[in-house]
């Protein structure tokens, strides 16, 4: 942060308060504004047609199946939202101990990709590469005979996992695993493939986090999770650490970094803000989107208020976008 001079004028001379006397004067003093073009989209895709399953622990988010998904992307687009962030409920008899279906080229989240890229070509999509929502066992990587996640092999499904989405028409491949190295191998790999402009949003600072339940049953991942994420994840103790993944993404080639959760690790946005010149994003995790629900269910808060003020809050840390489950409604009020 910047030194700046103390004021020259103190009370009464200054009042800090008429600025804030009225709303133009308000909106024309506003350090930070949000506007649709801040917000990714996370979307949650199931198999089927015409299908909708609502999430009980994420009350407002449901699963869609891919052509109800794509009419989500044609509403997003309309209201101006740049981007959407894709998740696949894998159908329990395709996940296995290696995750293999995140390889099929003709798997769930491929088909939504090329159905979503040929009706609404103008938005872009961002696909979460991480073998949890395809593994028997709900870690994102794979396990040795002692439940530990092995590294480097899991880089290597990784790196066919990114090709593989790529090639279905992937705009931004999101790595959310945290295993070492694998940001360098993903962007080698897609330069050699053909594919130098897809870009790589790196989950730079993702946390060991209880804010992931929800997700995790949106992906049906929850109840199959033995254990926790501890050994790759990073521990919510630190922040100097989270400057450190961001830094070795960065050197590895990542176009964006994120941090994750989003509220509770405004600090860790604030700091990678401050040190390095990349766009950060936020992610506002599925617990975070709960809680505010939740409040507003019990009358604790107004919803729409809860709402904006949080993702205002990310714009004020340094965010260049957030992701967001209420990316559509904030949208829509931003728009009137
Ligand atoms: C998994 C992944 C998770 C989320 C995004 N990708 C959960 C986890 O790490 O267990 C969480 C998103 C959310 O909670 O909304 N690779």
């Amino acid at each position: 942060m910047s030194q700046r001079p103390a004021p020259s004028a103190a009370y009464p001379a200054l009042r800090l308060r008429r600025i804030r006397a009225s709303a133009w004067s308000r909106a024309m003093h506003a350090e930070h504004r949000l506007s649709p073009a801040d917000f990714i989209w996370p979307l949650f895709v199931t198999e089927g047609k015409g299908v909708e399953t609502p999430i009980a622990s994420l009350p407002g988010v449901s699963r869609w199946s891919v052509d109800l998904a794509v009419a989500r992307a044609k509403e997003a687009a309309t209201e101006g939202i740049p981007c959407l962030a894709l998740f696949p409920n894998t159908q329990v008899d395709r996940r296995n101990d290696d995750g293999s279906e995140a390889l099929n080229p003709d798997n769930l989240m491929c088909q939504a990709i090329r159905a979503i890229k040929d009706a609404v070509p103008e938005i872009g999509l961002l696909t979460d590469v991480a073998l949890d929502p395809y593994t028997a066992h709900g870690q994102d990587g794979l396990i040795d005979e002692a439940g530990y996640v092995v590294n480097d092999a899991t880089v290597d499904m990784l790196i066919g996992q990114s090709l593989n989405q790529a090639a279905a028409g992937a705009d931004i491949i999101a790595p959310s695993d945290m295993m070492d190295g694998r940001v360098g191998a993903i962007r080698q790999a897609l330069e050699e493939e053909g594919h130098a402009n897809v870009q790589i949003m790196a989950y730079a600072a993702k946390y060991a986090s209880a804010f992931y339940g929800p997700f995790r049953d949106a992906v049906g991942s929850g109840g199959l999770l033995k254990g926790d994420k501890k050994s790759y994840q990073m521990d919510p103790a630190n922040g100097a650490e989270a400057l450190r993944e961001v830094a070795l993404d960065i050197a590895e080639g990542a176009d964006s970094v994120m941090v994750k959760p989003g509220l509770p690790y405004l600090d860790v946005v604030a700091r990678v803000k401050d040190a390095f010149a990349v766009p950060v994003f936020a992610y506002q995790v599925s617990g975070e989107y709960a809680m505010i629900e939740a409040a507003a269910a019990v009358g604790a808060g107004d919803r729409d208020a809860l709402v904006m003020e949080t993702l205002m809050a990310f714009k004020r840390a340094g965010c260049t976008g957030v992701l967001t489950y209420h990316a559509l409604h904030a949208a829509r009020l931003l728009n009137g």
